[in-house]
């Protein structure tokens, strides 16, 4: 039987034999187009449901750092116990911006030069280069009185920037918790941030000495009964000091004067007054 005659440019170049270059080069671009189309589809349609789960995976990091992820409730329902503000860094008040605060990115804000200013560097001690106007902190509270109070922080370890949030007791000083929620340092090394038995340490660890200085670091070696001043220490991650050093950099910026402590210091003296 005959066969049937392909035309146009397509049909021609099929009716080619499959060994022919042109038509294994055509196939090979066809391929690559529907992939791609496919692939970009599929992108689009996924990035809404991405920037929710990142959404509540902040919200589980919150949940958890404060340990309140162990009482019953969905993930929105125990977050809705929390007060969000935005807190203007130059003067630790709360802003009266009209941003929402619970939508607000912080990240997003400390790339807008127009919401943002650059760190000089003999300053820029977490290695962040520059840092959002406004931050978000989460305050927990038992009828009138502050429970907790959950804080972002960031800052370069050795290999990436480490994103997490410490938790504060009422008092202002006494850490509840800190947690990572995003970093790339190596896993066994600095990855070792993850590991819960590090991560215990720094539950009643103290943020600032009698001096009021921001004290809190990450030590080389081992926190023992002889360590002096061991309530502002936690152990170093073995092998990877960088990475510790990295976390003491971090907290210690955003825990210090260009960070949270204008903040800190003024809800601590309106407790005194209260
Ligand atoms: C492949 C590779 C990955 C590493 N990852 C880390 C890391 O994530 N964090 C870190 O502090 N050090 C890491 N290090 C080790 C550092 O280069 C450095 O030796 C270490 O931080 C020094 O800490 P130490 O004095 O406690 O050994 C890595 C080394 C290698 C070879």
């Amino acid at each position: 039987m005959a066969e049937t005659k392909k035309t146009g440019l397509i049909g021609g170049i099929l009716s080619l034999p499959n060994d022919d270059p042109k038509k294994t080069l055509f196939i090979a671009v066809l391929l690559c187009l529907v992939c791609s189309i496919l692939v970009s589809t599929a992108a689009v349609y996924l990035r809404p449901i991405q920037t929710e789960n990142k959404k509540d995976d902040i919200k589980k990091n919150i949940l958890a750092v404060t340990g309140l992820n162990d009482q019953a409730g969905t993930v929105d329902e125990l977050f809705s116990r929390f007060e969000v503000k935005l807190i203007d860094l130059s003067t630790g008040e709360y802003s009266d911006t009209d941003i929402d605060p619970v939508s607000y990115d912080q990240k997003a804000a400390s790339a807008d030069p127009q919401t943002s200013k650059n760190i000089p560097d003999d300053q820029d001690i977490a290695s962040i280069g520059r840092q959002a106007n406004l931050a978000p902190v989460y305050i927990l509270k038992e009828g009138d009185k502050v429970k907790q109070i959950v804080l972002p922080v960031h800052g370069y370890g050795l290999w990436s920037t480490l994103y997490g949030f410490i938790s504060i007791e009422g008092d202002y000083n006494t850490i509840k918790g800190l947690r990572f929620y995003q970093h790339a340092e190596t896993p066994g090394l600095g990855g070792e941030v993850d590991n819960p038995k590090w991560r215990a340490q720094w539950e009643g660890k103290k943020v600032f000495d009698e001096n009021g200085d921001v004290e809190i670091r990450v030590i080389r070696g081992h926190v023992g009964p002889d360590t002096v001043n061991a309530e502002y220490k936690v152990d170093g991650l073995s092998g990877a000091t960088l990475t510790s050093n990295g976390v003491t950099n971090l907290l210690q910026f955003w825990l210090g004067e260009d960070g949270f402590e204008p903040y800190l210091k003024n809800m601590q003296s309106e407790m005194g007054n209260s």
